[in-house]
């Protein structure tokens, strides 16, 4: 499916220069939204992934369905102070200071095969703070899933050593 086409792309915010792409088009289309997902879950089914790990907020929206399509589980990632029991930690140098991660400690089990996601990637940084977090725990990272990969950022750089798969490149 061209998935380009939903997202809305937005001049200017949430600073000048930015040109935002916006995926909440494409979720408000339930076959478009319903579609992507399933292309994300037979990636993640090739990989044999036992488990689901995804940052909030918008790593919720595409983690969610898709452990949920695959009859997995599904481990949120979460800034400090939102998850109730013993956690572990990363910290990360974002464009303007550093940012924090937490996962519950026991919400991966030695040798599981993870797939991560996110919405979008971007510089890359959020998502190598997941994976530092998931290999922490003992998980096997078995594929790293996107709707939009900003390609001009080199994210992918930091990602060389995963299979990564998105639907959208810019
Ligand atoms: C956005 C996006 C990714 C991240 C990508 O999240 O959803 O998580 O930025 O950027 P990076 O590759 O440079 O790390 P944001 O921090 O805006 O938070 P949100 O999901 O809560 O909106
Ligand atoms: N869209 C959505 N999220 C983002 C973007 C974008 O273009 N750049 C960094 N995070």
């Amino acid at each position: 499916m061209d998935y380009e086409k939903y997202i809305k792309s937005v001049m200017d915010f949430p600073s000048k220069g930015i040109n935002f792409r916006d995926i909440t088009s494409l979720l408000e289309e339930g076959p478009v939204y319903q579609s992507a997902i399933n292309d994300l879950a037979k990636f993640a089914k090739s990989k044999n992934a036992e488990i689901v790990v995804g940052p909030e907020a918008r790593g919720f929206v595409i983690g969610g369905p898709l452990a949920y399509s695959l009859g997995i589980g599904f481990v949120p990632v979460r800034k400090p102070g939102k998850l109730p029991r013993e956690v572990a930690t990363v910290s990360y140098e974002k464009e303007y200071g550093t940012d924090t991660l937490c996962i519950h400690k026991d919400s991966i089990k030695p040798g599981q095969r993870v797939i991560v996601t996110d919405d979008l990637l971007a510089t890359g940084g959020t998502i190598e703070a997941t994976i530092k977090l998931v290999k922490e725990l003992g998980g096997i990272v078995v594929g790293v899933v996107f709707l939009i990969e900003l390609t001009e950022l080199n994210g992918s750089e930091l990602l060389k050593d995963y299979d990564v798969c998105s639907l959208i490149k810019y």
